[in-house]
Order: C-alpha cells, then sequence, then structure tokens
C-alpha cells in the first residue's frame, strides 16, 4: 500500500508538469482527489492493511493529499496569472503612442509679450517693470503732465481713494493720490530714477483707462522702449524701430513718423509699420494703406530728464510705447478685442505654444 502510494504521488506530479490548462488541472484532480479518484480510493483500501501499519498509513495518506492540493492550488494560481497577462496583450497595444494628458498653453497675449521681450533682449536692451497701482507723480507730474490735462480727469483715469486709510503708501516721497497706471510710461520715471545712463530698457504690462467699449478695454497692455545716453538721436529710434520689425515680422518694415504731441516727448510722433502682412502694397488689414499705426513716440522731454535727476544738457534719449493687445489681434487676425479677456477655452485652444 505505501508503494502504491508513492506510485500514486509520483504520477501525479508528472502529469501536473504537462498541464496549461484550467481545464486539465480540473480533469487532474478529479482523477486524483475527486470521489473516485485514485488517492481517494486507496485510503478506502485501508482495511487491507495490517491494524499496527494503518495509523502511519494514515498519516501518510493525509500528507500526500495536502500536497496534492497545496500543488493543484499553486498550479491554477500560476494558469490564471498567465490568462490575465495574455488578456493584457490583447487589450494593451504597448506600440499605441500614448494619449496625451490635456496641456494648456500661454495666453496669445503672453506669447506676443514674450516675443517682444526677446526680441529687444536681442537687440541690447533690458526689461523693466513697474507696480499696477502708480504714484500720480510718476504716472502724471514727473512726465510733464500738467495738472489741467484731459487725460487726468475721473473719465480717464481710475483714482485709487484714500490710500492712508488703507495703510498704502507709494513709493514716492510724499503721500500723493494712487492711480492705476495709465500707460508703461512711468516706468520710464522709476528706471531713469534708480538707473545711470546708458540706459536701454523696454517695460510691457497691464495698464488701466475707464474705457470700455468694443474696441477698448479698461484694461490693456502696453510695451515701453526707453534709451537715454549721450548723443542719442530720432535717427537712433527709427533705426531701432526698423531692427525691430526685422527680428519680429522676419522681414524689414518701414517705419513712419507722424508728428504728435505727447507732454514728455519733444519732438512727439506717432509712428507707424509698413503692413507685414501686404509688406505695403496695400491689403484689408492696413485699408489699403500699406502702413499700419502702432504707437508713441518721441525725444525724452528735457523736463523729465531733469525731474529724475539725469542732465538734460549731457544726455538725450528717445521713449516709445504702443500697444500689446491690437499687434496680438493683427498677429492672429482675431476680430474682436473682447475675445482676448473672456477666458473661453474654445478661442484660447487655437493658440497652442
Ligand atoms: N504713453 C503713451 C501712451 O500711452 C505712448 C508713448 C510712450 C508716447 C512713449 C511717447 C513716448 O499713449
Amino acid at each position: 500500500m505505501p508503494n502504491r502510494l508513492d506510485q500514486q504521488v509520483e504520477q501525479f506530479n508528472a502529469a501536473l508538469a504537462q498541464v496549461t490548462t484550467a481545464e486539465a488541472l480540473y480533469e487532474l484532480e478529479v482523477a486524483y482527489v475527486g470521489k473516485k479518484g485514485s488517492i481517494t480510493l486507496l485510503k478506502g483500501e485501508m482495511g487491507k492493511i495490517p491494524p499496527a501499519e494503518r495509523k502511519a498509513f494514515g498519516a501518510a495518506w493525509n500528507r500526500v493529499r495536502d500536497a496534492i492540493e497545496a500543488a493543484l492550488e499553486q498550479r491554477r494560481d500560476f494558469i490564471k496569472g498567465e490568462a490575465r497577462a495574455r488578456d493584457l496583450e490583447r487589450i494593451v497595444d504597448l506600440t499605441m503612442p500614448p494619449l496625451r494628458p490635456p496641456q494648456g498653453s500661454l495666453h496669445p497675449l503672453t506669447q506676443t509679450r514674450r516675443r517682444l521681450s526677446e526680441t529687444f533682449i536681442r537687440l541690447g536692451f533690458d526689461v523693466a517693470v513697474g507696480p499696477h497701482i502708480e504714484g500720480e507723480r510718476f504716472n502724471f507730474d514727473d512726465l510733464n503732465v500738467p495738472k489741467d490735462h484731459p487725460t487726468r480727469d475721473m473719465q480717464d483715469t481710475f483714482f485709487i481713494e484714500a490710500p492712508r486709510m488703507h495703510g498704502l503708501t507709494p513709493d514716492g516721497p510724499a503721500m500723493q493720490e494712487l492711480v492705476l497706471r495709465t500707460h508703461t510710461s512711468p516706468v520710464q520715471i522709476r528706471t531713469m530714477r534708480t538707473r545711470k545712463p546708458p540706459i536701454r530698457i523696454v517695460a510691457p504690462g497691464a495698464t488701466f483707462r475707464c474705457d470700455d467699449d468694443a474696441t477698448h478695454s479698461p484694461m490693456f497692455h502696453q510695451i515701453e522702449g526707453l534709451y537715454i545716453d549721450e548723443g542719442v538721436t530720432l535717427a537712433d529710434l527709427k533705426a531701432t524701430l526698423m531692427a525691430f520689425t526685422e527680428d519680429f515680422f522676419g522681414h524689414r518694415l518701414e517705419v513712419r513718423f507722424r508728428p504728435s504731441f505727447f507732454p514728455f516727448v519733444e519732438p512727439g510722433a506717432e509712428f507707424d509699420l509698413g503692413c507685414p502682412f501686404c509688406r505695403g502694397s496695400g491689403c484689408s488689414l492696413c485699408k489699403g494703406s500699406g502702413f499700419i499705426e502702432i504707437g508713441g513716440c518721441g525725444m525724452v522731454h528735457p523736463k523729465v530728464l531733469s525731474a529724475c535727476g539725469i542732465d538734460p544738457e549731457i544726455y538725450t534719449g528717445w521713449a516709445f510705447g504702443f500697444g500689446i493687445d491690437r499687434m496680438t489681434m493683427m498677429l492672429h487676425r482675431i476680430p474682436h478685442l473682447r475675445l482676448m479677456f473672456e477666458g473661453d477655452i474654445r478661442f484660447l485652444e487655437q493658440f497652442p505654444c
């Protein structure tokens, strides 16, 4: 009897090694430890062995049955694992390109602002910044804007009430009225007060005016340019703007000055660039004129230099300022200013970067 038990175990082990499917494993289980399995039946034959050996045989039989059951269990897990791996291979195609997680992009305005800064950095300018909340002094007084100038009007400027009560003090010396800066020109003042010529900066940023209609937003963006040194002339300004067009638009455009007035420059001008789309031959974007109005510029007024502690007898300089919003609209042919500030994802998605 014990011999037959050993024989059965050997046979079982050999058969188990061949089993690769759940069905075959089940058949093997039935054949050995099922109701009529060969191991099960051996137990029924216990009566045939001498009583003295029965106890030892019983213990041996139990061990064999436990071992077989453990081996079956292990094999079952193995087969299951293999089947799962096969399924996964079928479902997950490792050669497929991965799904892209949804990704945001920079606002078109931010993209333009950065490109503008990068262009001017290449031309030798630093990027300067100033606060959105500005003292009247830097926003108007030191820029030679008369006290009764219409831009100071409540209609155009956002004044900030009672700074004292809010514990705010502007960085100007005396207590003064605060405004949301109406242009980036106060960054000229901040820069000239803290740096010595030669000064070459651009200052991009948000600006604010009480304007709100189809073509104006109360918050908009400008970029200021400032160059101060000995012997700087309007010719330098024109050359710089032309070099700017070459880098920014990829080809040199014409620069046209039209005499104009800003209190902080003398002479002052508005400047136009040759239309970057038709290169001057006339198209719908430049309304056939071949030029596009860009912004204001001029030679920094001696009074402004003096207000900042720069001697106008020694130094001269020029400044320019233009809108980034309109430039962005032109570059991407965006039809309405509103679109830029509504945060509509369907609009923003069209400007991947
Ligand atoms: N600050 C002016 C504006 O907002 C633009 C400008 C800047 C004009 C520098 C001349 C020189 O309209």
